[in-house]
């Protein structure tokens, strides 16, 4: 199973939306491995957008990131990253389609209520970066076995 880190960002916690987003998620099938609530200091903001360092828009999205509270998921699953990723949308409220959360959710281009992993190397690195090793809990949920076909020993 593949981890994927999602963040619900500030607005998402100030506007009540963290329960609905979470839902969306469990009902698809993808299981919490870690949660918590949590202000990122301005230090472990930077290291997790390093990437858009000198964009236009990084100073912004820093002092976003970093005003008010966010909560902080690893959601397990088969192909856990991509399908986190299409559940969430475009990057932009006003463009990403209806049907997803930012679509749903949100018509900001900066406020737009989530992060998720992008790939299995940036999953790796950012879960490092906001969970313990001991805050990731493996479990088995008492539905897998109706959440994926096991009959051959793979989820399918
Ligand atoms: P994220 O990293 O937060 O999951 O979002 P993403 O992959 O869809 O988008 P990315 O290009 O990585 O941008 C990171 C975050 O920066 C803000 N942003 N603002 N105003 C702008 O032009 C602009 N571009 C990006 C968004 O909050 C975006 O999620
Ligand atoms: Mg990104």
């Amino acid at each position: 199973m593949e981890r994927t880190l999602i963040i619900l960002k500030p607005d998402a916690v100030q506007r009540g939306l963290c329960g609905e987003i979470l839902s969306r998620f469990e009902r698809k099938g993808l299981q919490v491995a870690g949660m918590k609530l949590m202000r990122i200091p301005r230090a472990l903001a930077e290291k997790h957008y390093e990437s858009h360092k000198g964009k236009g828009f990084y100073e912004g999205l820093l002092n976003f990131m970093t005003s008010s509270p966010v909560v902080v998921l690893a959601l397990a699953g088969k192909d856990a990253i991509v399908i986190a990723r299409k559940m969430m949308g475009a990057t932009f409220g006003s463009k990403a389609e209806p049907g997803t959360i930012r679509g749903d959710y949100g018509v900001s281009n900066s406020f737009n209520l989530i992060h998720g992993s992008d790939s299995p190397e940036a999953a790796a690195r950012e879960l490092g970066l906001f969970f313990k090793s001991d805050e990731l809990v493996d479990w088995t949920p008492a539905n897998q076995v109706w959440v994926y076909d096991l009959s051959k020993g793979q989820p399918e």
